[in-house]
């Protein structure tokens, strides 16, 4: 027996032919390897080449030859003498989709289920997509009679801002179709929108309690990050009001009816007055401004939210003066000093306000807090902010989602936990609401003129005083 053990680690023939083996797989491994790049170089290169024979040929067998396909003749000629191998210098032409001019679908792939509702200038009907089964909206492109023979402008501007939009809180336009009878020509245009179940406005008529304060916060919450999308894509809405704020049974709410819309540049350009529907519309309009912003918007969320504790439309005037002085009368007169400059619009030179009611307390102050004695502090202090005279000091809809209103309890309630309503548009036709219609393109702005207004605080008065009796502190 040998007196020493070999070690397991000493160097001994079977491990010096183990390391040979392993440096020829090594190296097999490494040619292999060089081989496979070498073929795919060439395989690049072979397409390249015949890519670039393809163009040149322009045999029309990949589609219509591209439009600039104009290569220099210096660079042909070139090409027609260098060696085969230089092929991969070819023209590379670079293909973008540029979109294409295709045409609309026909309205015949939907099937009509009911109207929902039938407006003053179009309508709107649920409908089935026969292909797929999924329920729509499908709204009839209101026809201008100012627009003869061409698309009416108003319409356009819909169809271009609702392709446009993609938020969740716009509603979604899926496409645009057109009737078979074309005859009727732009009278049969019609826009394919999702469907949602209800409409605020119905919402509020027919519900017997009230929105519960969380509620409330989880609607505006949701109309003003709208309102903060189509502000910072330069859209202005122009007829924000509850019948055209739409609400699916998962409490989701999504701004509809981009029939007054347009897009809007800083400054500014010059604007029509004859917007938004009167008792929504903003002080600055009435009083006949032509360049306004966002603001007009935002006056508009603050009579929603008016809307939404109360289920009655904040400021019902029945004609254009009376929607001013019913403003005035809850929000208090302006002066130079809480709206500068607002003498110059050109229907408040001849206006004759009050400057104190017959008690003697100033006209100034606003009677939002004593309309809304639930609302907390921070609810009244948002309204107030929304319903300012002046647009420049209103909230833009960026600082009312940051307005401590939604921070304080009782917190928005949560979409998935908003209650579901009975739908009216999955049944019969929505009934039609002796409410204004939105103003008509080419209408004529009211001219105010000279109106005293001397007389509007004797509703708040009568209030202060109470109904036959004081109370005395003893
Ligand atoms: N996508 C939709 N899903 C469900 N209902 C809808 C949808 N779009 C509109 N509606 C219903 O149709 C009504 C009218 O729609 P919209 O406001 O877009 O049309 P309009 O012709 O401009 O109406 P109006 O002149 O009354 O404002 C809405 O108030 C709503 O009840
Ligand atoms: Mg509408």
């Amino acid at each position: 027996m040998s007196s020493k053990t070999k070690s397991r680690w000493a160097d001994d023939e079977a491990d010096a032919a183990l390391e040979a083996q392993l440096k020829k797989e090594k190296e097999e491994k490494r040619r292999l390897k060089v081989a496979k790049a070498r073929k795919l170089e060439a395989a690049k290169q072979a397409r390249e080449a015949s890519a670039a024979a393809a163009q040149q040929e322009g045999d029309g067998t990949n589609g219509p030859p591209a439009k600039r396909r104009r290569i220099s003749p210096a660079r042909e000629a070139a090409q027609a003498t260098a060696p085969s191998n230089e092929s991969n210098d070819a023209p590379k032409l670079w293909r973008f989709y540029g979109g294409a001019f295709a045409k609309s679908r026909s309205v015949e792939n939907y099937d009509k289920l009911n109207d929902i509702e039938e407006g003053a200038y179009g309508w709107v009907s649920r409908a089935k997509e026969v292909a797929t089964g999924k329920v729509v909206a499908l709204k009839k492109l209101k026809i201008d009679p100012r627009d003869r023979g061409g698309l009416p402008i108003t319409g356009l501007r819909e169809i271009q801002i609702l392709k446009d939009c993609d938020h969740r809180n716009v509603v979604q336009l899926r496409e645009v179709v057109v009737g078979d009878d074309t005859s009727k020509s732009f009278s049969n245009i019609f826009l394919v929108l999702e469907f949602l179940e209800h409409d605020l406005k119905s919402i509020l008529e027919d519900m017997p309690e009230p929105f519960l304060a969380s509620e409330v916060k989880t609607l505006l919450k949701q109309l003003a990050s709208g309102v903060a999308y189509l502000h910072d894509n330069w859209i202005l809405h122009r007829d924000l009001k509850t019948s055209n704020l739409l609400l699916n049974n998962r409490g989701q709410l999504k701004i509809a009816d981009f029939g007054m819309a347009r897009y809007v540049g800083d400054p500014a350009p010059k604007l029509t007055q004859l917007v938004v529907t009167l008792w929504y519309r903003a002080p600055e309009l009435l009083l006949g401004a032509v360049r306004y912003g966002g603001a007009v918007d935002m006056w508009s969320v603050g009579c929603i939210f008016g809307e939404l504790l109360t289920r009655e439309p904040l400021l019902q005037g029945r004609n254009e003066v009376d929607e001013l002085a019913k403003i005035f009368e809850l929000c208090g007169t302006p002066t130079d000093d809480t709206w500068p400059g607002f003498r110059r619009l050109p229907n408040a030179r001849a206006l004759r306000l009050p400057s104190t009611m017959a008690n003697g307390r100033a006209t100034t102050g606003s009677g939002v807090r004593a309309k809304f004695p639930l609302l907390t502090a921070a609810g009244v202090g948002l309204l107030n902010g929304l319903l300012t005279l002046d647009p420049k000091k209103r909230p833009t809809a960026k600082e009312m989602l940051a307005h401590e209103y939604f921070a304080q309890d009782p917190k928005p309630k949560q979409e998935a936990m908003f209650p579901t309503f009975p739908s009216k548009a999955g049944q019969e036709r929505r009934r039609r609401r002796e409410t204004p219609n939105a103003p008509v393109r080419g209408q004529q702005a009211a001219d105010f003129g000279a109106v005293d207004f001397s007389g509007i605080f004797s509703g708040r008065e009568r209030e202060e005083r109470g109904g036959g009796f004081s109370l005395r502190m003893v």
